[in-house]
């Protein structure tokens, strides 16, 4: 059931983005095609799937979401490209094919993401001349990956690579829910505005354990997964000196952890009056994945 619906949220979006791909014009070609190559056919696509949802349960019309969805994802793959340049994480593979940097160069893997990044603000602003309500939610999408965003969880990573002297469960958590946590939150915080904020603090509060949760497995997977199941490269953490879930409490303490984070995230749904199961499976599903 849940596997299903995954499938067919997962489905409408890709049709729905791969549309607006197939209608863009730009000069020159090597641009959209260093942006159509991280982006389509890739990725798990946990973000779009996760507002999809989220507009389902708050009585939010599909087509309403579609385009946040798609500003979403646009996001998310640029912030990806820009991670794994070399003066980021260094990461040669990205959604199992060579990173955009090493197919394309650095200098046009910059561009895509600085791309896909205008592409999305562009597609937030097609749907503000609705109404007010929808430049709330354009606004939230880019207070959430933005400079008190994801942007700072990124900053801060990248700090405390270069410095671990605060290496602690403050700085952790602070890097986690930036980096990981404020697109996860964005993904459901978007729907609940076009909703008109309806159950906001549910959501924001079960968002935030999730968004930790996401990147608790990511540190966990880039432990003990491998490149043919995640399509990037393994033990990358260790070798740029992260801080993560793993190096800081050890695999075991990773799992405890993660499992404190998706009881609070179930604990949270309790409280919501509607429909969550597929929410409820969500978690089930990111604490358990294998990619
Ligand atoms: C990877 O995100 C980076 C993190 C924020 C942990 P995903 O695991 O969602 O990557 P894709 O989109 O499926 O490739
Ligand atoms: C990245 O976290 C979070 C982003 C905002 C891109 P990671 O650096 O751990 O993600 P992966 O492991 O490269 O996918
Ligand atoms: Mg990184
Ligand atoms: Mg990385
Ligand atoms: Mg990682």
């Amino acid at each position: 059931m849940f596997k299903q619906k995954y499938e067919r949220y997962l489905s409408a979006f890709n049709e729905y983005a791969e549309e607006y791909f197939k209608k863009l014009t730009v000069t020159p070609a090597v641009l959209k095609e260093s942006m159509a190559y991280s982006f389509i056919n890739g990725g798990k696509r946990v973000r779009p799937v996760l507002m999809l949802a989220a507009a389902d349960i708050l009585g939010v019309e599909q087509n309403e979401a579609l385009p946040f969805a798609l500003a979403i994802e646009m996001i998310h793959t640029y912030s990806l490209i820009h991670d794994d340049l070399p003066a980021m994480d260094n990461d040669d593979f990205r959604r199992g094919k060579p990173s955009c940097h090493k197919a394309f160069g650095e200098g046009h893997a910059v561009l895509a993401g600085d791309a896909l990044l205008n592409t999305a603000y562009s597609v937030c602003f097609d749907e503000c001349f609705k109404g007010e309500k929808y430049v709330r939610a354009a606004k939230t999408l880019c207070e959430y990956a933005g400079v008190n965003g994801m942007i700072a969880g990124q900053s801060a990573d990248l700090l405390q690579a270069e410095n671990d002297s605060a290496a602690n469960e403050e700085t952790l958590r602070f890097i986690d829910e930036h980096k990981t946590g404020k697109l996860i939150l964005a993904s459901l915080l978007v729907p609940c505005v076009l909703a008109d904020n309806k159950n906001y603090f549910e959501f924001e509060q079960f968002g935030k354990y999730l968004g930790t949760l996401f990147q608790i497995t990511d540190d966990i997977l880039d432990e003990t997964s491998d490149f043919s199941a995640l399509g990037k490269t393994t033990g990358k953490d260790k070798q740029e000196n992260k801080l993560t879930f793993v190096s800081l409490y050890g695999l075991d303490g990773a799992k405890i952890q993660a499992d404190i984070y998706a009881s609070d995230a179930y604990a949270v749904l309790d409280g919501i009056n509607a429909d969550v199961s597929f929410l409820h499976d969500f978690i089930t599903y990111v604490r358990n994945r294998e990619k």
